[in-house]
């Protein structure tokens, strides 16, 4: 459709269309002045020519392959380290941060298993850590099947008692797969039966050597009901974050990761974000994976309302047309009528794709029942 025609190319060129139809002869091609030219025969005609083509590529603003992290150009200065705590069913990773929040999210949960991923941070010596609390690891899997890499260190916890479990294994393999430095906790050292040297023993076969047994990982003893250790193992993650030096830049929009969202009857669409880039404020146009808006209001991970966050730091927001899904990513905007024309168009798709989908699925019953 926007090809160009002999005339337009020789107009470009500052040629006379005859000349440009002459050279299509001696290839062999008989054209007229309104022909439409391939792009092949543009590049091959004006280099005949002696021009250069120059080739503009058309981007799909409403792919989020187009804002690809780019921060060549920004002073960067440092952000808090993103922790994941990971590990078997009930050894401990929930009861791990409340220690370190020194708050009770156990008792408040129900049947004292995590419901979904709560995201917090800390402050130790003026250094923040953010924090991850994960429900085993699906939802881990699920951002990072989905590209997002939230994580940049996995604390993985091993009860003392209880050693390496199936769900150790695979927070391993997660980790690993990430590409992340792994701290070991080795938890419920309070306990009668506690055998960190069995932890020890079974860890080495996933290649996690502790330093005191000649290898290179670190492995931290901890009580998290009595609240042992705990300071030995927040210094283990600001030693770790020193070492990798994780950088960001607060000088651009906010750009990050949905951790969780849900409906609340009262406040709509709520989403918890992690700011990786930039900053986020209140009011800022944004599109969140499939659904779009402008934030309404911010709230931080102690209940309090903030106006604006940078890097690395987990917030709540209100104000999306429709619930986005763990995982997603978000950008927000300088224009609001941008990321509603952008945002609009992945809702669209995604209602177009659920449409397909439970189509299928109904074909599908249907053929059952026969
Ligand atoms: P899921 O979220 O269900 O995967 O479990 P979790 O890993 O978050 O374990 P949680 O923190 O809920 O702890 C499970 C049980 O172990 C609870 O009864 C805790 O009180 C207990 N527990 C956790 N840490 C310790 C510890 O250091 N010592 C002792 N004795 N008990 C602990
Ligand atoms: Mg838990």
């Amino acid at each position: 459709a926007d090809n160009l025609t002999v005339g337009e190319l020789a107009e470009k060129m500052d040629k006379k269309p005859n000349e440009l139809i002459m050279k299509l002869m001696g290839m062999g091609v008989m054209a007229t002045i309104n022909q439409d030219l391939d792009d092949e025969t543009v590049e091959l005609l004006a280099s005949d020519f002696g021009f250069e083509v120059e080739k503009t590529v058309q981007v799909d603003e409403t792919d989020f392959d187009a804002y690809e992290l780019n921060l060549d150009n920004y002073e960067l200065s440092e952000r808090p380290p993103v922790v994941t705590i990971m590990g078997h069913v009930d050894h401990g990773k929930t009861t791990l941060l409340d220690s370190i929040r020194n708050t009770k999210v156990t008792a408040g949960e129900a049947g004292g298993i995590t419901q979904h991923i709560g995201a917090y941070q800390v402050e130790i010596e003026g250094k923040k850590i953010t924090f991850l609390d994960t429900p085993g690891h699906a939802a881990f899997t699920t951002m990072r099947a989905r590209g997002a890499d939230v994580t940049d260190i996995a604390i993985i916890v091993v009860a003392a008692d209880d050693g390496v479990m199936p769900q150790t294994e695979e927070a391993i393999s997660h980790a690993k797969a990430a590409g992340v430095p792994i701290i070991v906790a080795v938890n419920k050292m309070d306990k009668e039966g506690a055998n960190p040297d069995r932890v020890k023993q079974e860890l080495t076969e996933f290649e996690l050597v502790a330093e005191d047994w000649g290898g290179d990982t670190i492995f931290v003893p901890v009580s998290a009901l009595k609240g042992d250790g705990i300071d030995e193992l927040l210094e283990m993650i600001l030693l770790v974050s020193e070492v990798q030096e994780y950088k960001s830049t607060p000088d651009m929009h906010g750009r990050g990761t949905v951790i969780e969202a849900k409906l609340d009857k009262g406040r709509g669409p709520v989403a918890t974000l992690l700011v990786q880039h930039g900053t986020l404020r209140v009011g800022d146009p944004i599109v969140v994976g499939h659904t779009f808006g402008r934030i309404r209001a911010m709230v931080n991970d102690i209940g309090r309302r903030v106006k604006e966050v940078g890097p690395s730091t987990p917030i709540e927001i209100t104000g999306l047309n429709d619930v986005p899904k763990a995982g997603d990513q978000f950008f927000a905007f300088e224009d609001e009528k941008k990321a509603r024309q952008i945002g609009e168009a992945r809702y669209q798709r995604e209602i177009e794709a659920q449409r397909r989908d439970s189509a299928k699925v109904s074909l599908e019953d249907l053929f059952d029942r026969i």
